[in-house]
């Protein structure tokens, strides 16, 4: 054996030496390294120990099965079922989409979660769930909880910090129900009012999605993202979701919405990507790539699996060192073949699918993957990574469980005061023949219009379910009674089709409105949703302000062609969707607060100018972006 030594190790003495040091280096790399040590005290459970210090051991011990089940996000109903998968497979985060309302209390939610969590809890390395929702204008999931105006009444105010101050009350009625984690704000840029999302964006302008970006991330996030107030917040869709043309969507049925956004680079930066620069600065922590595609010139690409705008730009130009979610089954959507859009989203940078229902397949065929060599695995790490540092951020090793101690807030009068004055803040004045408006709070009015009671309506869509109700299915002030409660004076007979006589009314108050919808099937021309107003509402305007002096208020996502129905009307007012607290829609009309709004978006004289913006050179609307009259 000493023959082929080198002559330094041929002496018996230094040989033993070396061989000793060698088997001791041998049992301290087994003790260390090898993953699936779970045994001692581990520095990634240490509370004071540097988060990054924190995931480089927890990753160092982890299995690349557990490493893989971190970037998996499954939603409620796939694995309810069967509860020891999450614990088992590692699962990393659930979900349950579309602000759906599993639960009906703070206490039942926190009770589903902490159930999911348990099971986390309980696999090797005791690394907790995150669980996501849509609590996009409040935790619309959550029956008594303010709901706040959708973001283009949001836009239409021209205030961040009211924005911000919705989103903290939203962050604090979200995490005392145990949920950690929403998939809010969206800082698309609406460039097609016919888009089924319009109402998610602050506007046409990204102007206004990088001035409410940063301080709505921060509302939801706050000072201390582990703090019972606080929710992880996410920049979406990364990018240029509002930029789609018409009749480029992939998805069956859909016209404008996951659809294909032609431009040049520079449009793209200057008015998609700006936002999320902002956001990105702001410190959000997770970012969610957008269904759609993006042609820059050289054929549509899908953006999950779109390596140069989410490796590149996204984490490297912007600096972005949280992590990307992909949308709802949107890795599906890369390829036909499973294993090569698996392989391509997360090569281009996606962090966590959010599969959400076949999980087992998602992570056999990631593993695989990785078996293969089709996926690094020092990508999987960098993945994991980022995903951990949230879950350290939000104090999840520290408190898994719920803290429901702020659930008593939850829905109170400052909650929704709060709400009521972004209400009225969004409140935009288009029209005020012989300054009608503010009326006196004493007058006989004749109130008719689908819109005037139906808290579903004045909410929209993301509110107790997916697409919304026309039901009151949360509590709020509909903006019948919020004109009972601002003008108790007044003598207010309502009649929804203005069937009934009107009297001897003095002035008539008539509320259109869209029904309730949401992504594509809210496109305009898509089916049900044409952004027109409805034959109901065109017959009780016609009907009410040919007889008296009347206002009009269009409670809508988006601008709706309403030209023709203007004739005989004296104001005209665009209440967007303002949420369940209708009193902020009375309080300009009667002078408690002034109008003040201004269009977030161009409102179109009819449909088919659109896609028509601020700075077009043909621009020929009813009303221009950012207009708006102001009363004292
Ligand atoms: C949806 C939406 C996305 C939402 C997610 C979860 O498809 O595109 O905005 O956050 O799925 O509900």
């Amino acid at each position: 054996m000493g023959a082929h030594l080198p002559p330094a190790l041929r002496r018996p003495a230094v040989l033993w030496t070396a061989l000793i040091a060698a088997l001791a280096a041998a049992v301290i790399t087994v003790l260390v390294v090898v993953p699936g040590d779970d045994t001692g005290e581990a520095s990634y459970l240490d509370p004071d120990a540097p988060i990054a210090d924190r995931v480089a051991d927890l990753l160092g011990r982890m299995t690349i099965e557990e490493k893989v089940g971190q970037m998996t996000q499954v939603a409620v109903p796939a694995i309810e079922g069967v509860p020891a998968d999450i614990g088992d497979l590692g699962i990393g985060s659930l979900l349950n989409g579309g602000s759906d309302a599993l639960r009906d209390t703070p206490e039942a939610w926190a009770e589903m979660i902490d159930g999911f969590q348990s099971e986390a809890m309980g696999s090797r390395l005791r690394i907790p769930l995150m669980y996501g929702i849509d609590a996009v204008h409040g935790n619309g999931a959550l029956p008594g909880a303010v709901i706040f105006p959708h973001n283009i009444g949001l836009g239409a105010a021209h205030d961040p910090a009211l924005a911000a101050e919705a989103a903290a009350i939203t962050a604090a009625e979200t995490r005392a129900t145990g949920v950690h984690w929403t998939f809010a704000p969206c800082v698309c840029v609406a460039r097609d009012s016919r888009w089924g999302r319009t109402y998610e964006s602050f506007g046409e302008d990204p102007g206004l999605a990088v001035e409410y970006a940063g301080p709505v991330v921060e509302g939801y996030q706050g000072e201390d993202l582990a703090a019972n107030g606080s929710v992880l917040a996410t920049a979406k869709h990364y990018a240029g979701d509002g930029g789609t043309a018409l009749g480029s969507s992939t998805t069956d049925d859909y016209l404008l919405d996951q659809g294909v956004t032609t431009l040049t680079e520079e449009e793209l930066r200057s008015i998609h990507l700006a936002p999320f620069k902002a956001a990105v600065d702001a410190g959000v922590g997770s970012v969610m790539v957008s269904f759609s595609s993006t042609d820059l010139g050289d054929g549509p690409l899908k953006t999950h699996g779109d390596a140069y705008l989410v490796n590149e730009v996204l984490k490297g130009e912007l600096g972005f060192d949280g992590f990307v979610v992909s949308d709802w089954q949107g890795v599906d959507q890369v390829s036909e073949d499973y294993a090569e859009a698996v392989r391509t989203s997360i090569n281009a940078g996606v962090d966590m699918v959010m599969v959400p229902f076949e999980y087992r397949r998602f992570i056999d065929t990631l593993l695989a993957e990785v078996d293969s060599g089709g996926i690094g695995e020092e990508r999987i790490d960098d993945a994991v990574s980022r995903i951990l540092t949230q879950k350290f951020a939000l104090g999840l090793f520290e408190q898994p469980y719920a803290d429901t101690a702020g659930a008593a807030e939850i829905g109170s009068a400052e909650h929704r005061e709060a709400a009521r004055r972004a209400a009225a803040a969004s409140q935009t004045l288009l029209r005020n023949d012989d300054g009608l408006l503010p009326l006196a709070g004493d007058e006989s009015i004749y109130l008719a219009g689908s819109g005037a009671d139906s808290l579903g309506r004045q909410m929209g869509g993301w509110t107790a379910s997916w697409q919304g109700s026309v039901e009151a299915v949360t509590e709020g002030t509909s903006i019948r009674a919020g004109l009972e409660a601002v003008a108790p004076d007044a003598a207010i007979a309502y009649s929804e089709t203005a069937s009934e006589p009107i009297g001897d009314a003095d002035v008539g108050i008539v509320v259109v409105a869209e029904d309730p919808y949401a992504e594509g099937i809210g496109d305009a021309g898509a089916g049900a949703h044409d952004m027109r107003v409805s034959e109901a509402d065109a017959a009780a305007i016609d009907t009410v302000c040919a007889a008296v002096a009347c206002v009009v208020i269009v409670v809508s996502g988006r601008p709706i062609e309403i030209t023709s129905h203007l004739a005989e009307v004296d104001a005209l007012v665009a209440a967007w969707l303002p949420g369940s607290e209708g009193t902020g829609v009375a309080d300009p009309l009667f002078g408690e607060t002034p109008y003040g709004g201004r269009l977030p978006v161009t409102w179109p004289r009819s449909n088919d100018q659109e896609p028509m913006n601020v700075g077009d050179a043909a621009y020929d609307p009813l009303y221009p972006f950012g207009f708006g009259l102001q009363t004292a």
